[in-house]
């Protein structure tokens, strides 16, 4: 029988994620050891109290029935979460939806939404997952550049006015991937004035809200007066807690918008497996034992990596946050090319820039997914593809 996708499945094509691995899979097979800086997947375990609570809570026989979505429990846990990290107050009944991670959360959100043909302001680069919500939908991305010169913010004065009419949804990532900016309040206000102007629903991804490398505490884009008129902001679990298997993130903000996504959730699927709500319960209760030992990992990481590369000639500059080093290429402006010479000459695994969107172009990406001497000897091994 011959299989005919739907026009939609144009949209999505290989990744960049699927050729690095078919690569190096054969560089390994031929006897290469590479580090591995490419995904931006945690490479520490999860506490060992959540691993516990998980297991304990899966041995019970009475824990696999359908959830049909978060427990009241698990609300509560993100409120409480929230008003100690941030001083945003949640109503943990009306202004979360969980979500099974984030990706789950991002993918489907422009379904709830944007109708066929209406506009996604989205930046470029991006996590590539935004993409593939918008085209999911039938939307269309409006891509505002993150460029150097505004400090990787998209620039908002330059949205023409008609896109700025017609647009009915907002993505934002700070810190963000792959370019390491980091949120200000400055440039939520702009956000949120912007959104009340043209009605436009705001979306700010926090992924990395926990690695910061400076100031005492995350900054959720709740915090901004008018946010919660305009907006969510989605975390994970993934990153901040090293759960990123166990697949459970949530959303949180404007109660109406937030009611529409219960709706369409419960269309969807039933819900995270109980014990690895358990576990992200534990985790949130705990949060501040758990993040700051990530991020004095993390900030050391950066450090280490950005001072190796600069020692061998590479002028990188040092991010404030996030779990990624962005940055241009040492030579020539052909990112693909750059990143499987570093795989052959040096052994180092890297995301070409260009794989998050046209403005990647001449950058990569290195993600700070393996400990210090490790990254080290990554600085020094790159030697081979300074010219
Ligand atoms: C910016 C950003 N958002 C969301 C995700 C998805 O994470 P998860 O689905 O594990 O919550 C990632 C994963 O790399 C990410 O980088």
């Amino acid at each position: 029988m011959k299989i005919q996708p739907s026009k939609r499945m144009a949209a999505f094509g290989p990744s960049i994620f699927s050729d690095l691995k078919a690569y190096t899979d054969q560089k390994k097979q031929q006897g290469d050891i590479l580090i591995d800086l490419s995904l931006g997947s945690p490479d520490l375990p999860p506490d060992e109290r959540v691993r516990t609570v998980l297991a304990d809570e899966s041995a019970k026989a009475d824990a696999y029935g359908y959830t049909l979505g978060g427990t009241t429990q698990f609300y509560q846990s993100v409120a409480d979460y929230y008003k100690r990290r941030t001083r945003v107050l949640l109503n943990p009944q009306t202004e979360i939806v969980q979500t099974m991670g984030s990706q789950e959360g991002l993918v489907h959100l422009p379904l709830a939404f944007c109708d066929p043909g209406d506009i996604v302001l989205t930046t470029n680069p991006a996590y590539v997952a935004y993409e593939a919500g918008i085209s999911l939908a039938g939307a269309v991305p409006y891509f505002m550049p993150l460029l150097p010169e505004n400090q990787f913010l998209p620039d908002l004065s330059l949205i023409p006015e008609d896109i700025a009419q017609k647009a009915k949804l907002m993505l934002l990532n700070l810190p963000g991937n792959p370019v390491p900016a980091m949120p200000n309040r400055a440039f939520f206000e702009q956000v949120i004035d912007f959104a009340k102007k043209y009605h436009i629903i705001v979306l700010h991804d926090a992924a990395y809200s926990e690695f910061y490398f400076e100031g005492g505490e995350p900054f959720s884009f709740l915090s901004i007066s008018g946010a919660m008129e305009v907006g969510m902001e989605i975390n994970s679990l993934s990153k901040t807690f090293s759960l990123a298997g166990a697949r459970i993130a949530y959303i949180a903000g404007n109660a109406d918008m937030i009611r529409v996504l219960k709706q369409l959730k419960s269309n969807l699927d039933y819900g995270v497996f109980a014990p690895v709500q358990k576990a992200a319960i534990f985790a949130l209760d705990h949060a501040e034992e758990i993040t700051n030992k990530l991020r004095i990992e993390f900030r050391a990481r950066a450090e280490a990596l950005s001072s190796g590369l600069q020692q061998i000639g590479w002028p990188v500059e040092q991010p404030g946050g996030g779990m990624f080093l962005w940055t241009k290429i040492p030579s020539g402006s052909d990112d693909r090319a750059f990143v499987f010479e570093a795989i052959d000459k040096a052994g180092v695994v890297m995301v070409p820039g260009s794989a998050f969107g046209t403005a990647g172009k001449g950058y990569v990406r290195i993600a700070l997914v393996q400990p210090v001497p490790l990254l080290k000897q990554a600085a020094e091994r790159l030697k081979k593809v300074i010219v």
